[in-house]
């Protein structure tokens, strides 16, 4: 390590997170980032890794992008935050761009900076529209750190600030499990149904046949709005835009962030119908955020979606996608004791091992080899895998020669008592 990393390592215990440093200082990953492009970051010391996490998808695009990073200088240039209170031609240009790849339905959208605070706002907005309190959402989700999104997601989250959700105004079910949805909605007091289309935290378990078209339709046949959480499943990474829509299904929200700031400027949005954004018809200043709308965000993000169309890059997604399903598929077999599953949806990649802290021994194994990815915190047993939309093959095949090594080297792990 570094003396530069020791340093800064040391500043931080004090000054910045002390139970985060120790936690790093246990798995012997003390990481600082140094350089970074495209797939690739490397540590002070010169360590080099695959970034397989991609932050969620905020790096979605791969590091410093040069056309996000030319669209951030450019619009530099020209503009800075803005103002919030008015109308802009840059807003205008991304929610143009935004509602042209949403479906028809949708027909304005709200930005804001980060994924809770647009889910907060989507909530507030359906308790609007609604005249309701409750909301249904998934106990094995995580939709941001905000007070309503903290609150719908795995409340074990709320309770440790306190925060436990109100049994009056929240209830939390299960994963594909419609029968519980539909108990709920019968109380008809319901004002969104907010779903993560396939919940990372919990490792991606793939959705049950036509579960995004029956949550729409219950929801509806009961007077609440469907909220689709897309923050990480959206953006082309299940190889369509928007994920939920890939099942068919056509919320009343979309709530995006992470990927659309290219990784450079913080950016989320609502993309919503007529009935979710009725609020606006009656009282436009009731919902403000001093960067709602910045016009420099704007520019980045329009930038995001001009990228994401191209039909090279959908293409690209395509190949990544069958390539991991057919390398991964191998891997399986040949360590199937250890890999048990393989979760995947375009580049929404699950690993989920044999043993509970499978997916946290992994990602500890693959950092020895050169490869970053975070296992799924609500379920240790699995990895989460998350290339970047433009990796090459030869990055992606490197990615496999060394979780096959890392597999190996997991399984042998678990026995000890670091983890
Ligand atoms: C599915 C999902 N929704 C919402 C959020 C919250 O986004 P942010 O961290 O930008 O507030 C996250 C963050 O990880 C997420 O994974």
């Amino acid at each position: 390590m570094s003396k530069e990393s020791e340093k800064i390592y040391a500043e931080a215990a004090k000054i910045w997170n002390p139970d985060r440093v120790a936690t790093f200082k246990k798995f012997g990953f003390e990481m600082v980032m140094g350089k970074r492009q495209g797939s690739y970051f490397e540590d002070l010391d010169g360590h080099k890794y695959i970034n397989m996490h991609s932050n969620g998808g905020v790096f979605n695009l791969g590091h410093r992008n040069f056309e996000i990073r030319q669209a951030l200088i450019d619009g530099a240039e020209l503009v800075d935050a803005g103002n919030h209170y008015f109308p802009s031609r840059y807003k205008n240009e991304l929610n143009e761009k935004l509602l042209a790849v949403s479906p028809e339905s949708m027909k304005y959208v709200f930005t804001l900076n980060g994924g809770g605070e647009a889910i907060d706002a989507a909530v507030k907005f359906a308790r609007r529209a609604t005249k309701r309190q409750r909301v249904v959402s998934l106990s094995c989700a995580f939709h941001g750190g905000t007070g309503i999104a903290m609150q719908a997601g795995n409340p074990k989250l709320a309770e440790f600030f306190n925060m436990a959700p109100n049994p009056k105004f929240y209830t939390h079910i299960e994963y594909n499990n419609l029968e519980q949805l539909e108990t709920v909605l019968r109380k008809n007091d319901t004002a969104a149904v907010l779903i993560e289309t396939i919940p990372a935290t919990a490792g991606f378990p793939m959705p049950v046949e036509n579960y995004h078209r029956e949550v729409q339709r219950l929801a509806h046949q009961y007077g609440a709005l469907y909220i689709a959480d897309e923050v990480q499943t959206g953006m082309m990474r299940s190889g369509q835009m928007w994920c939920c829509c890939k099942f068919g299904a056509t919320p009343d929200m979309i709530v995006t962030g992470k990927g659309l700031s290219g990784g450079y400027y913080p950016m989320s949005a609502v993309i919503m119908n007529d009935k979710a954004a009725s609020w606006m018809k009656i009282d436009g200043f009731a919902h403000t955020s001093s960067f709602n709308g910045t016009e420099l965000g704007c520019i980045v993000a329009a930038k995001v979606l001009d990228i994401l169309k191209r039909p090279t890059v959908k293409q690209n997604i395509d190949q990544l996608t069958e390539f991991f399903q057919q390398n991964l598929s191998k891997l399986q077999q040949k360590h199937r004791e250890f890999l048990l599953e393989v979760r995947q949806c375009g580049v929404i990649m699950g690993l989920k091992t044999a043993h509970p802290l499978g997916g946290q021994a992994l990602m500890v194994a693959l950092i020895k080899n050169g490869v970053w990815a975070v296992m799924a915190d609500f379920d240790k047993s699995v990895l989460q895998f998350k290339p970047n939309l433009l990796m090459d093959q030869a990055t992606a095949k490197k990615v496999i020669s060394r979780l096959d090594k890392a597999l190996t080297e997991a399984q042998q792990m678990i026995s000890t008592p670091t983890l």
